[in-house]
């Protein structure tokens, strides 16, 4: 039997849905494209990321992204309630340390799933005067959602809807050392 049990429940790794080399590949892509897009546009370029489950993608998106001038903040938040499914209800843990006035301001997500976390932090940001903001999500999961999704203008990977761990992505915290995607799985220990 693989994985761990905890709290008599076994959590394992099902299967792998996108290998550690494939992600580098696509956030060097992505990397490339954000330097092009905002080539000639002289105004600050401050990468927002959402912790924690963006801070690994993070990590490697802005090192794939050539521009001297680059500045990174992060918001806190969380979905009230537990488990695998989004309440659609945020709560700010840590607002971003600097201004984001006259900037342009890239928002980085770990993943779409219900949208109403990105939703609401694309408002509030919004209110706050930057030149522009778009949205970064290392993942877009594919399922019928009830509120129109706002424009995702960077995607690292389209998924199935399943629940995903690793690169950054956690099931009660843990897995997000892990450098590849994989679905967990989970049942009852004997
Ligand atoms: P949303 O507000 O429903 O879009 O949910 C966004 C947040 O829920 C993400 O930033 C993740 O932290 C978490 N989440 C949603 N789906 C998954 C998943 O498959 N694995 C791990 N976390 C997930
Ligand atoms: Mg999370």
């Amino acid at each position: 039997m693989s994985g761990i049990v905890i709290d008599g429940q076994r959590e394992s790794i099902e299967r792998e849905l996108i290998p550690a080399e494939r992600i580098q590949t696509r956030v060097r892509e992505l990397g490339m494209q954000i330097s092009s897009d905002y080539a000639g546009d002289n105004a600050p370029l401050i990468i927002v990321g959402i912790l924690r489950g963006a801070v690994v993608f993070m990590a490697d998106l802005i090192r794939a992204i050539d521009r001297p001038t680059l500045t990174i903040d992060f918001i806190a938040v969380s979905s009230y309630g537990a488990s695998t499914k989004s309440s659609g209800v945020v709560r700010i843990f840590k607002d971003l340390n600097e201004s984001v006035e006259g900037a342009n301001v890239i928002l980085v997500e770990d993943i779409i799933d219900s949208g109403l976390t990105l939703a609401y932090l694309l408002d509030l940001i919004s209110r706050r005067n930057p030149a522009s903001v778009r949205i970064c999500s290392f993942l877009m999961k594919d399922r019928p959602r009830e509120n129109p999704l706002p424009r995702v203008d960077y995607i690292g990977f389209d998924i199935p809807d399943e629940f995903v761990i690793g690169y950054g992505l956690d099931y009660a915290g843990r897995y997000r050392n892990l450098p590849y995607l994989g679905v967990l799985s989970l049942t009852a220990a004997e």
